[in-house]
Parts: C-alpha cells; structure tokens; sequence
C-alpha cells in the first residue's frame, strides 16, 4: 500500500478498506475515550461503519478534497490522522486526528502531524494547516502547541458533542512560519 515510513516503528498509510476490520476493532476498544471529544462514535457501530467511511475519504481524496490516513505502531494500527478538509481554494488543510489510548504518550501523533504537513506541502500545495481543538483537550491542543503553531482565537459553542457542547481553539500555521 502507500506508506511512509515516520520512524523505526511508525509509518502511515492511505486507509483503505481492507483495514476496516483492525481500524473498527481499535475504536470499539477506544469507544469511550473516543466519545468524550468525538462526535462519530454513535454512528460506528460495525466494521462495516469504519469500511462505509473509508470508502468514502477515498472518493474525496480522488477529488483532493481529503485524505485520510491509517496510523500503524510496530505493524499494528494505532489510530488515524486526515486531512479532514483540502480546501484547494485557499491552500488549506484541516487536520483531524485520534490515537488507541494504548499507543498514546509515545510522541506518535506529533511525529505524524508533521510529515502529513509535509504531504500537505509536497501533494496539495497547501500553505496553511489548521487544527480545532476544545478548550478542554489539553492532550489535543498539546499536538500544535508542540508544533508552534499559533492560537488565532476562540469560536464559542463551535461543536456538540452528544450531551456537550465544546468551544474550540483555532490552532494555525502558514508554511515555513
Ligand atoms: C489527541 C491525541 C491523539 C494525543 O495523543 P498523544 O499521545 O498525547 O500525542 P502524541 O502522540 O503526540 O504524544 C505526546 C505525548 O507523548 C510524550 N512523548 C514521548 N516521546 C515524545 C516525542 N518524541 N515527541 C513528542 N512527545 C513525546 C509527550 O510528552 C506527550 O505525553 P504527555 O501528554 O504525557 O506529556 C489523543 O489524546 C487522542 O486520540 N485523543 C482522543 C481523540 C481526540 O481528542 N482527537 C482530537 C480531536 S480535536
């Protein structure tokens, strides 16, 4: 498949549905971790949910509009990271990530992060990279904050979440700044 190597145990992969079984098993495991920050998990109830989804990213990602992408730990999937949203437009990228809390603490996300901004650069052309995160997440925010990227402000009640409603930090970062 379409790997790039992050590290020594680290790489990512274009998801595709053949990882659809392994990808659903981990967020079935992950369920009530995931479903404090993400808003999916209600609708993912079978591994054909997980297939249904990549299917879909795939189509976008022929229209470069998106790319998901398929986390794998020591050959195992540890979670995924995506351009959610390619806005060709305006050069734009928004980022979307989740890890298994089994491979969380290890540097994995950031690691990534930076070589899909680099994808991002190479591929699509992009010249800013955008990550949302709820106030409240600190491991999330932790991810562009590592990054340096800037916090350019506060959108109020941005999302909800089953019983919450989160208010999100706009991380960005503009190429070679
Ligand atoms: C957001 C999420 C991916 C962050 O995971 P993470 O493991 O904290 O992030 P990283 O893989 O970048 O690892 C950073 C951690 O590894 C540690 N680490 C170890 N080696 C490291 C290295 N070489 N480089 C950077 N960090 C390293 C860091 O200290 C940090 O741990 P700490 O939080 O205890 O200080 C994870 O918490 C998650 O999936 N959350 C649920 C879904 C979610 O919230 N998604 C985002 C919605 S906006």
């Amino acid at each position: 498949m379409f790997i790039r190597q992050i590290n020594d145990r680290t790489k990512i992969s274009l998801s595709v549905p053949q990882y659809a079984d392994e990808l659903f098993a981990l967020t079935d495991k992950n369920r009530t971790m995931l479903r404090q920050w993400l808003p999916w998990l209600d609708h993912t109830k079978e591994p054909k949910d997980t297939r249904d989804f990549i299917t879909a990213q795939l189509s976008r990602f022929t229209e470069s509009k998106a790319l998901h992408t398929t986390i794998f730990y020591d050959d195992r999937i540890a979670g995924v990271l995506a351009f959610n949203t390619i806005d060709s437009q305006n050069r734009a990228g928004h980022i979307g990530y989740w890890l298994g809390s089994d491979f969380q603490g290890k540097g994995i996300m950031t690691e990534c992060v930076k070589d899909l901004m680099k994808i991002g650069e190479d591929f699509f052309s992009l010249e800013r990279f955008e990550i949302r995160c709820a106030v409240e997440n600190s491991k999330s925010r932790a991810i562009p904050e590592r990054l340096d990227f800037q916090n350019e402000g506060t959108i109020r009640r941005a999302e909800r979440v089953y019983e919450n409603w989160y208010d999100h930090i706009v991380y960005g970062k503009i190429k070679s700044c």
